[in-house]
């Protein structure tokens, strides 16, 4: 794996200065029209504002997707969500059930357009060699619907099925991160009855897994966020039952929906889901640390994504925001819909190749650590502003700067508080459209593409290394992450 500590010592230092103005003359050549401003971001490395899980990356799979093996494994190890939809109209064929074991076949008369959905324990343990192989860790969403098919609102979930198939789980020695209980259920069953179900899972699991050296999570509901109802479930519930509640964002709109893109760069509208984030906050408060938030699927665009934006550089603006939004607000996990699979994946479903919103996620995880430290802009909304402490790098920080103008570049001077070293150089990430086609599916990295080898390794993530003294410029519509070498920030200096 790539590492900026090995490039730095391995590489000739003219390299960088041949790339320095190959890249200076492409990425940062004065763009007609373009204007500059000059902005100041300043981040605060006294403590740290929250600190997100090492497993904050996550992608989601449909149970259905084939366990392919990814075209690359940068991501790894990665968060897995099996889950969706269709979750909830899935049997498990183990022990006795009440309904034969029959696959999806689609029926419009079925609740989710559906007639059958099983998962036979042949396939099960394929999926679980695909996660023992690429090192993933899974949080497995659980049919709540079960036993209650006919009847949501008032009915009562029969878990014996899932009491089997944990058992099977537990006896062939598969390590689950998570169970997750249900799926976008919050409109169909009321809170009090969700969180009876829940306190059930909770003693069939704690029964099941007394003698097991590692428990896992358990989570819900992973609904859409409705401040209310959540409240209930929350009260209801009370702190000792689940370890996660999980809601879905999907905060850009419908495919068809003619603007999109403008809403993608408008700051204000991005800033609309700051209040899902700060209302969940508020209403996590009384557990204290006992029950941790994640988004347990986001795709911005609804109902499989949108052709123009969502596999293309326009969605990293969305998605490269949230990550770094959520994980202000205290976001544990942050699970992107899809890994592959839609439009929306992250890695095209046909070619397997990565879109740019993987390379932005490996960015971020090779650069982003789990301690996040405030970082504001107050001049221009059009910048964006985010800063962890560096991964893997004691007392350094990285920014993620996000420039949605399509007219203005800044020029960035630094004001760090509490820090002791001495800012030097820095490492600069400058992710950019190739001819300023935002629409492109492909990516710049300092104004070179992104591209698998023809034996399908990730490319190398060179970075260009400037000098502190001067600004970190950032042109138009481009995403920039700036990692700080030399400094040490109180807030970084425990790991
Ligand atoms: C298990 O399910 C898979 C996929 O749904 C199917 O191809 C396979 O035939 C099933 N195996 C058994 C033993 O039922
Ligand atoms: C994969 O399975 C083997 C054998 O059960 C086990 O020793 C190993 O720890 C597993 N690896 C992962 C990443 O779960
Ligand atoms: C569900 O059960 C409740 C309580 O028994 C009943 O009032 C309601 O009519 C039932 N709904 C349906 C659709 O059967
Ligand atoms: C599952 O295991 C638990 C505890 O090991 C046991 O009490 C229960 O009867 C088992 N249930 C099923 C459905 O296999
Ligand atoms: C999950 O919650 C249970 C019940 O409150 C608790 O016993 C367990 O320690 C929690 N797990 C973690 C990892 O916090
Ligand atoms: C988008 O599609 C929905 C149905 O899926 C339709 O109701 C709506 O009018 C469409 N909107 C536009 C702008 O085409
Ligand atoms: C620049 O952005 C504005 C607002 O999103 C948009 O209306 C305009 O068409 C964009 N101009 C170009 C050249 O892309
Ligand atoms: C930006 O989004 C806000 C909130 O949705 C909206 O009120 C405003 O009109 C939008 N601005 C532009 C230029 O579209
Ligand atoms: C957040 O809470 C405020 C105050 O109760 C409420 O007005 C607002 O609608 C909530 N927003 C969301 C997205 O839940
Ligand atoms: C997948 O890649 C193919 C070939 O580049 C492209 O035509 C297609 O639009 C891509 N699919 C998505 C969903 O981005
Ligand atoms: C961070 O350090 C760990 C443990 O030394 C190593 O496995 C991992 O590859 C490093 N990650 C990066 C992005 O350098
Ligand atoms: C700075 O940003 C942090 C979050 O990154 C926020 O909590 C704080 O209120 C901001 N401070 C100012 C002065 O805007």
């Amino acid at each position: 794996m790539y590492s900026s500590r090995r490039y730095l010592a391995s590489k000739f230092a003219f390299i960088q200065l041949v790339l320095w103005l190959l890249c200076s003359s492409i990425c940062f050549g004065v763009i007609k029209g373009a204007t500059a401003e000059d902005v100041t971001v300043t981040v605060d490395g006294t403590v740290p504002i929250s600190r997100v899980s090492d497993k904050y990356l996550c992608a989601t799979i449909d149970w259905r997707s084939a366990p392919a093996t990814c075209a690359s494994d940068g991501l790894s190890p990665l968060l897995i969500r099996l889950g969706g939809t269709l979750q909830d109209a899935v049997i498990y064929d183990i022990g006795s059930t009440n309904r034969p074991c029959l696959p999806f076949t689609p029926d419009p008369s079925q609740h989710f357009g559906v007639a059958g959905g099983c998962l036979n324990m042949t396939r099960w343990d394929d999926f679980n060699d695909f996660f023992n192989q690429t090192g993933a860790s899974v949080a497995f969403g659980l049919n709540v619907l079960y036993g209650r098919e006919n009847n949501f609102t008032a009915g009562q979930w029969d878990p014996s099925n899932t009491q089997a198939f944990i058992n099977y789980t537990v006896s062939k020695g598969y390590d689950m991160f998570a169970w997750e209980l249900g799926n976008e259920l919050d409109i169909f069953i009321p809170a009090s009855n969700y969180a009876r179900d829940a306190r059930t899972f909770r003693n069939i699991v704690d029964n099941i897994y007394q003698n097991s050296p590692t428990k896992p999570l358990l989570v819900a509901p992973d609904a859409l966020f409705h401040k209310d109802w959540y409240q209930e479930f929350l009260q209801s519930i009370g702190p000792e039952v689940i370890n996660v509640t999980t809601y879905h964002i999907y905060n850009l709109g419908k495919p068809n929906t003619t603007n999109l893109e403008d809403r993608i760069f408008n700051a204000t509208f991005l800033d609309q889901v700051k209040t899902t984030f700060i209302n969940m906050s508020i209403l996590l408060k009384p557990y204290g640390s006992s029950i941790q938030p994640w988004i347990g699927e986001a795709g911005g665009v609804v109902k499989g994504g949108s052709p123009l934006i969502s596999g293309t550089f326009v969605n990293s603006f969305w998605y490269l925001d949230q990550l770094g939004m959520a994980a202000t607000y205290g976001t544990q996990v942050y699970c992107r819909q899809t890994l592959i699979g839609s439009i929306y994946g992250l890695l095209n479903k046909t070619t397997h190749e990565p879109n740019p919103d993987y390379y932005g996620a490996k960015l971020w995880k090779d650069l982003m650590g789990e301690n996040v430290i405030s970082a504001n802009v107050t001049e221009n909304p059009n910048l964006r502003a985010y800063a962890h402490c560096a991964k893997n790098d004691t007392g350094s920080a990285t920014l993620l700067l996000i420039n949605l103008s399509n007219t203005t570049d800044f020029n960035v001077s630094l004001i760090l508080n509490g820090s002791t070293g001495c800012q030097e150089q820095r490492l600069e990430y400058h992710l950019t459209a190739p001819d300023e086609n935002l629409r492109s599916q492909i990516i710049l990295l300092n104004g070179k593409a992104l591209d698998l080898s023809p034996d399908g390794q990730l490319p190398e993530f060179i970075p260009l290394v400037e000098n502190s003294s001067i600004p970190i410029s950032i042109v138009h519509t481009s995403i920039v992450y700036v990692k700080l070498l030399g400094v040490s920030l109180l807030a970084c200096t425990q790991p």
